[in-house]
């Protein structure tokens, strides 16, 4: 099946295709090292592309939990997933919760867990979201409707020194106090191309080939969904559920995502993380991480062809090992 995905997934844009086309899949699968059997996390669901392949390689005996924040991939996923339907379950719920979601349904210790950032096409194409520059619509940005604070809050209420820290911080724009400005001054903003406007006044009109509203939109989108917060907490919850031998693996799609994951990989693998200057170790850090690869595996120009949207897409894994020690190393 991981071949039917993966023939579907070369042969289709994605435009084209019927569902969200899975990044990274079969490299995906092989740093998870799904096993028949298993007990497998797909902490994104989206389409449920990684889910389906993960339960096809954990035939037979394999299990499932599927989490999305978003009701629509829910419902995608479920009718893609019906074959397994005995082997699945799936949570409408932010992954930020991954611990209680794991204890409520008794899932853990797991074999492996996944986590493949970001949106889905589907969500970058849907109508009313506001996820897209491209696509007039009100601004929401919302990953779950129980969210409280949408783009529109964000963008009408802050102040021009929050807006300049969010653009700067997560869009990492080097235009980021001049786009605050116009944002402020053009108030009130309703929708997506009201944002463009307010973000082309302080730019200029596109000279690259990157839109210069990308930055903004993905600044906003963060802070709506606090997303650098609940990867890093999640995260962290991942490490505690996988059982030894257990894999965790992230597909991320810009730096500060990937920063959040190398740093936590590299901390995590490593003993002593006391300060250079203590030369006696003081805190007595295990590792409890073994890295899979020490570089990021990045999609082949085959995938970037096929599928554009994997262009930026980084795969870290590493395996949760047995704490070797607890106490202060001499
Ligand atoms: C890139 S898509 C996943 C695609 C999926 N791997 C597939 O093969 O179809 C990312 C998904 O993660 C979900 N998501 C992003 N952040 C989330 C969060 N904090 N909690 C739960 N779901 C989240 C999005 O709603 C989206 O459906």
């Amino acid at each position: 099946m991981l071949s039917a995905i993966l023939t579907h997934s070369a042969g289709h844009g994605h435009r084209s295709s019927r569902h969200h086309v899975p990044v990274l899949l079969r490299e995906a699968i092989a740093a998870l090292n799904v096993q028949p059997g298993g007990r497998y996390i797909d902490c994104t669901l989206g389409s449920g592309g990684h889910a389906l392949a993960i339960l096809e390689a954990s035939s037979p005996g394999g299990q499932l939990l599927g989490i999305d924040a978003n009701p629509a991939a829910i419902v995608e996923a479920q009718s893609r997933l019906a074959a397994h339907r005995k082997d699945i379950r799936l949570v409408n719920d932010n992954f930020v919760h991954l611990r209680d979601i794991c204890y409520k349904y008794e899932f853990y210790p797991v074999s492996g867990i996944l986590f493949d950032l970001g949106l889905s096409s589907r969500q970058l194409e849907a109508e009313d979201a506001g996820f897209s520059f491209q696509r007039e619509a009100p601004l929401d940005m919302r990953f779950g409707l129980n969210q409280q604070l949408t783009a529109y809050d964000i963008v009408n209420a802050y102040t021009e020194s929050q807006l300049t820290d969010i653009i700067r911080e997560y869009g990492e724009d080097p235009h980021a106090r001049q786009i605050a400005r116009q944002i402020v001054a053009q108030r009130p903003l309703h929708t997506t191309f009201d944002l463009v406007k307010a973000v082309l006044r302080a730019t200029g009109r596109p000279s690259t080939r990157i839109h210069p509203a990308t930055r903004t939109f993905q600044a906003i989108r963060i802070a709506v969904n606090s997303e650098l917060v609940n990867l890093s907490s999640a995260l962290v919850q991942a490490i505690d559920l996988l059982g030894f031998g257990g894999r965790l693996a992230v597909i991320s799609y810009h730096s500060l995502e990937d920063r959040i994951v190398k740093d936590l990989f590299r901390q995590e693998s490593t003993g002593c993380i006391c300060p250079p200057s203590v030369l006696r170790c003081m805190c007595g850090h295990a590792p409890r991480l073994r890295l899979i690869s020490k570089k990021a595996i990045r999609p082949s120009p085959i995938e970037v062809r096929a599928n554009p949207r994997s262009r930026s897409a980084k795969l870290r894994a590493a395996e949760r090992i047995l704490k070797l020690s607890n106490g202060p190393q001499g």
